[in-house]
């Protein structure tokens, strides 16, 4: 069996050589989340949002389009070298930035200094439930008081979910592919110490999905 460092760069390898493959692997168009978070953002007066495990940009690129200024992290440079491409090509590299950063690391941002954190498809990757709260930690840390924090993952209702070899810790084995399906359990679990605002099931395509809306207490400055 695979430690978690294992899974983690097997992991890492994986998405490199998919995007070095087909660098604009997940298409152009914005998921369905981000549609409905640039407008949950908009009316919370948010301009700036970091994204976390951005690939190669489709939502940044949408939130962009927005008006926000968006701040797009992942781990894959392949993923990031296209984003930073088409930012330029687009004339919206001052409102798009990229960085290369494994969430597993200590978010690059100050405490308080960010207004919105935004996830589509990432906290289903191969991370163990402690590195899951850890993650959670650290994007409150970085939030400012009052800041959002929505992320979308697969649901344990996703027909796939019954399909794969257990790894352990809730980890599923998909192919040579360690992934996690997500229950209200684990949402709960994960939004302590948050305002869970929103718990919300929806559907693209065959997945069934979770949309999660959590914020940091306080007011915003
Ligand atoms: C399912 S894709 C979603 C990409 C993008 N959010 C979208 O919806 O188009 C998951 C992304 O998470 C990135 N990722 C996985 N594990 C990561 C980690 N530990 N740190 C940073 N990015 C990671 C992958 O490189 C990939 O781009």
């Amino acid at each position: 069996m695979k430690t978690g460092q294992e899974l983690a760069r097997a992991q890492q390898d994986r998405w490199q050589a998919a995007y070095e493959q087909n660098p604009r692997l997940n298409g152009r168009e914005p998921s369905a989340a981000a549609r409905w978070t640039a407008a949950l953002f908009g009316a919370e007066g948010i301009d700036d949002v970091l994204e976390l495990g951005a690939g190669h940009g489709r939502d940044a690129f949408y939130l962009a389009g927005q008006g926000f200024s968006v701040h797009a992290t992942d781990f894959s440079e392949a993923a990031l070298d296209q984003l930073r491409l088409d930012a330029q090509r687009e004339g919206l590299d001052d409102r798009v930035t990229a960085a290369l950063h494994d969430v597993r690391d200590p978010l690059p941002p100050a405490d308080a200094t960010v207004g919105a954190v935004y996830a589509n498809l990432l906290l289903n990757m191969a991370f163990s439930r402690a590195e899951l709260r850890s993650l959670m930690h650290e994007i409150r840390r970085v939030l400012r008081p009052g800041g959002l924090f929505v992320y979308s993952v697969w649901s344990t209702e996703d027909p796939c979910h019954d399909n794969g070899d257990e790894l352990g810790d809730g980890l599923l084995d998909k192919q040579g592919f360690a992934c996690r399906f997500f229950d209200r359990e684990l949402i709960h679990e994960l939004a302590d110490r948050w305002e869970l605002r929103d718990v919300a099931p929806y559907r693209e395509g065959q997945r069934r999905l979770w949309r999660i809306t959590q914020a940091k207490g306080g007011t915003a400055a």
